[in-house]
């Protein structure tokens, strides 16, 4: 790792190789693309210094040199210690001008297979501005909201005028640094967080679970910016969240075991937007797949789907592969595990690692764990029997795999873009709250996905428009409709 500069990446070396992948993804990636080239001029984003915190993949390359191509600063670390591919993060550092000898990218604080304690650091990173009169950024990008988490954690405990004790007070390994990394910036530089979340105009969030801890603030009143919920756009969570699902469950399986999937017996634990993708992707490859559900309506969708629904201890003995998309915790226990059986697959999709009780399984009386290669362990049961584990309960399709792939994150992405815009140039529409973005930008990410598909959309006549009562240009649903 190199650390002379103000950056940290794997292997510089990497970077023509991440270039190479970078432009492949920017033909896949047309709704970003055009947002490039209609505010090229106009550069919207100029002034704005964009913190990052989202899996540093070739398509989130692809999302930073556009915002760098709208007038941004970027800094960026990885949302997931698993999730960066090093040749993109080694370009972004390299920048398409550079070269490794001499870097002119953007700061990128991400490789693959950090520790915790790597992760908070980097995260802090991309959180500080050497220079900025705040010595921070104006906006932050989020995937689960852990940059937004360290600067609310600093703030709350700026205002207590202590930060909890980390050797006696963590709840678990991962509070334990994050508190570590507040003690030591808040001794460092008193107020630090508190100075520079007064200037973030606010964050823009990606997925599922980083909504759900906004709305949680925000309720508990302790949200400190506005906030753009991306993630319930229409083409951000019906696509990125299913399609891509769709595609990258399977490739994370299929590196991580190269098991045959016909024929096995699959649980998807969840049916939401990414219980339907995998459930699909399984099913389509002939497994025979089985939902487990909370949610009376979502367990109907996938009865009347075709799945069988059950509870996990009906099938626990008898399935092969078990995957979690619930975006909640404790769904596979220690004592679920050690009823599986021979070889069983076991990972996870959701956001965080706490759906697979990891530390209850390595806590069961003479377990081994090995390591088959990075990111696929095995755990051998003192009677002999193992499992599989991909990416130590991590999400699997970007520790095993690359993720999704760029044409679906292309719309996730265009609706970043645009959040960012939104936020960044009209502050006084946003007083702090959650937002989404209105249905005419939602429809406009989708159109800009069209042509390349080859899709002829069909014109509304202004008497049918007159007729179901909506303009001839859209929006053609009403806020409350579903898809
Ligand atoms: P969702 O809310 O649409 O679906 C989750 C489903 O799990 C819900 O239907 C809920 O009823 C069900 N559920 C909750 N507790 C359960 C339990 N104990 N047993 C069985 N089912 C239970 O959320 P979505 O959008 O599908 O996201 C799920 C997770 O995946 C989130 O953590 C999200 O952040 C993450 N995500 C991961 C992606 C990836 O690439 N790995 C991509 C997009 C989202």
């Amino acid at each position: 790792t190199s650390t002379t500069q103000d950056f940290k990446v794997a292997d510089l070396s990497l970077a023509a190789f991440g270039r190479k992948e970078i432009q492949l993804a920017e033909h896949e990636m047309p709704g970003l693309m055009s947002i490039r080239e209609e505010f090229a001029a106009q550069q919207p984003l100029a002034g704005a210094r964009v913190t990052g915190s989202l899996h540093m993949t070739v398509q989130t390359a692809v999302l930073i040199e556009t915002l760098v191509a709208l007038g941004a600063q970027v800094r960026w670390a990885s949302c997931n210690i698993f999730s960066t591919q090093d040749h993109a993060a080694a370009a972004i550092a390299v920048g398409p001008e550079g070269t490794p000898e001499s870097p002119q990218g953007v700061p990128v604080f991400a490789w693959k297979g950090e520790t915790l304690e790597e992760y908070w650091w980097c995260t802090e990173q991309a959180l500080t501005w050497p220079g900025a009169e705040t010595g921070g950024p104006n906006m932050i990008l989020d995937d689960g909201g852990d940059a937004t988490l360290l600067v609310h954690k600093g703030v709350e405990y700026e205002k207590a005028g202590v930060v909890p004790d980390p050797a006696t007070e963590a709840e678990s390994d991962e509070h334990r640094v994050i508190l570590e990394v507040l003690t030591r910036t808040v001794a460092d530089t008193p107020q630090k967080w508190t100075q520079l979340a007064s200037e973030i105009r606010g964050v823009t969030e990606e997925t599922t679970t980083g909504v759900h801890r906004l709305y949680e603030m925000h309720t508990a009143g302790s949200l400190l910016f506005p906030a753009i919920n991306v993630n319930d756009a229409v083409t951000k969570s019906k696509f990125d969240n299913k399609y891509g699902c769709r595609h990258s469950l399977i490739d994370g399986i299929n590196r991580a075991t190269d098991v045959l999937i016909g024929g096995k017996t699959a649980v998807i634990f969840g049916y939401g937007d990414v219980g339907k993708g995998c459930a699909e992707s399984l099913r389509a490859q002939g497994a025979r797949v089985i939902i487990t559900e909370i949610d009376p309506i979502c367990a109907l969708q996938a009865a009347m789907d075709g799945y069988q629904v059950t509870t996990l201890d009906e099938v626990v003995e008898t399935a092969d592969i078990f995957v979690t998309t619930t975006g909640n915790k404790d769904i596979i226990m220690a004592k679920d595990m050690a009823r599986m059986k021979h070889q069983a697959i076991v990972g996870n999709i959701g956001h965080f690692d706490n759906e697979i009780d990891m530390a209850g399984l390595a806590a069961i009386d003479g377990i081994v764990k090995d390591e088959v290669k990075p990111q696929v362990h095995t755990w051998t049961f003192p009677g002999g029997k193992k499992l599989i584990v991909l990416s130590e309960g991590r999400l699997l399709n970007l520790g095993n795999a690359t993720g999704h792939p760029s044409f679906v994150m292309s719309n996730s992405f265009a609706n970043q873009t645009i959040a960012q815009i939104e936020l960044f140039t009209k502050p006084e529409e946003y007083p702090t709250d959650v937002y989404v973005l209105p249905k005419h930008l939602d429809e406009k990410v989708a159109r800009l996905h069209l042509d390349a598909l080859g899709v002829k959309l069909t014109e509304l006549r202004p008497e049918q428009a007159a007729y179901i009562g909506v303009p001839v240009e859209g929006p053609y649903k009403p806020d409350h409709y579903r898809y």
